[in-house]
């Protein structure tokens, strides 16, 4: 299979992201020439390091590169202070220097984690990602958006730092969980859905062949995610405008996983899928698109067996104001205001703050009341 290769063109901070079957194994000989000496930190996570770092310690070795590893616990509580505590702690351990280079290997959690700690490391130390999730392959481990949670909401705290390079290794997407999988790729739709008509036309016929594990399919749309999200990153990088579209669907899904705990019962790609799916609902109420746009949204969805309505969601949900309330915590709040990317139709996303108060209740209103029954 071909090797794909992603330029983020920003200035001094550029890099690459290189995507491909085998990648994992290439791995030492990618990232030596970024090195000052032959060793390297890798941060991960344990359900990752049985599937993967060994892997990657052999490809690193087969290069003279010595690796030290620390796998961390699965999932979003991971990403918290203690999490960046025990990281950086464990960095300054290991002696990592403002020269060294630190890996990490693992999902969004792993990504966003790693990088907030290499941010604040010394004042700043380079770092690799290598995603091996779906959901960081096409979004979080490009475009140095890096982070914790705290009890006030998700990626509260955190910076911008560029990884040095993205090796996104199609291999791995194997082995995810299939409702991991599906997660991951309601960021695939998001990008069709804000800003090319044609690419979701495209994820219409070939999404559930790409499901059903062909890595033709899967690297194509890992590559037109990551050209797209590179595109928009070069030209906003620190979201003053333009890379706010990348929040498609955000807004709602912050306010629900929230409301859930950030727990197993609403993956944050699943949120991302429910939140587009309401975004265009709420556009076609504001009269912005076409009635039957939210309709070929949620059929897209329901057809690769992914969550699309507040139904889905396991478990009761607090009631429309408690949501709202929720979204008042968005990053994309401004004086007070909520902000909404809306679209006027498929990949035709803009940001909206003026949506009527009264419209949103009444959408989750609705939603909020359709029957359990519609649960997969
Ligand atoms: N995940 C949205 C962004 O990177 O801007």
């Amino acid at each position: 299979m071909s090797l794909d290769q992603v330029h983020v063109d920003l200035g001094a901070r550029s890099y690459d992201v290189l995507i491909g079957a085998g990648l994992m194994g290439e791995a030492g000989a990618l990232i030596a020439p970024l090195l000052a000496r032959p060793r390297v930190a890798v941060l991960t996570e344990t359900r990752v390091a049985a599937l993967h770092l060994e892997r990657l310690r052999a490809a690193l070795r087969a290069e003279g590169i010595e690796m030290a590893a620390l796998e961390l616990a699965p999932g979003e509580a991971t990403k918290s202070w203690e999490g960046l505590q025990r990281s950086v702690e464990w960095l300054l351990d290991q002696q990592i220097e403002r020269g060294d280079l630190v890996i990490a290997l693992g999902g969004g959690v792993i990504g966003d984690l790693a990088g907030f700690a290499c941010a604040v490391l010394r004042r700043g130390v380079r770092f690799v990602q290598v995603p091996t999730s779906l959901l960081a392959q096409v979004d979080s481990s490009v475009g140095g958006k890096t982070g914790i949670n705290t009890r006030h909401g998700k990626n509260l705290v955190g910076a911008f730092h560029q990884p040095s390079l993205v090796l996104a290794d199609i291999d791995t997407l194997a082995t995810l969980p299939p409702r991991d999988f599906l997660a991951g790729y309601g960021e695939v739709v998001k990008y069709g859905l804000l800003g090319d008509a044609a690419f979701f036309d495209w994820l219409e016929a070939h999404g559930p062949a790409l499901g059903a594990g062909d890595a033709g399919l899967r690297q194509h749309a890992v590559r037109a995610s990551v050209a797209m999200k590179a595109a928009i990153v070069a030209r906003d990088e620190t979201e003053q405008g333009e890379r706010a579209l990348l929040n498609l669907g955000h807004t709602f899904c912050h306010a629900l996983e929230a409301a859930t705990g950030y727990s197993d019962r609403l993956l944050h790609g699943e949120g991302v899928a429910i939140g587009c799916a309401l975004a265009f609902e709420l556009s076609a109420r504001m009269g912005l698109c076409a009635q039957e746009v939210p309709g070929r949204v949620r059929a897209h969805l329901r057809a690769m067996g992914m969550a699309a309505d507040l139904g889905d969601i396991p478990g009761d949900l607090p009631g429309r104001d408690a949501l709202i309330a929720l979204m008042g915590q968005d990053k994309k709040v401004q004086a007070g205001r909520l902000r909404f990317i809306l679209a006027r139709d498929i990949g035709k996303a803009f940001i909206c703050d003026t949506v009527p108060p009264a419209t949103l209740a009444a959408l989750l209103d609705d939603a909020l009341a359709a029957p359990k029954a519609a649960r997969p």
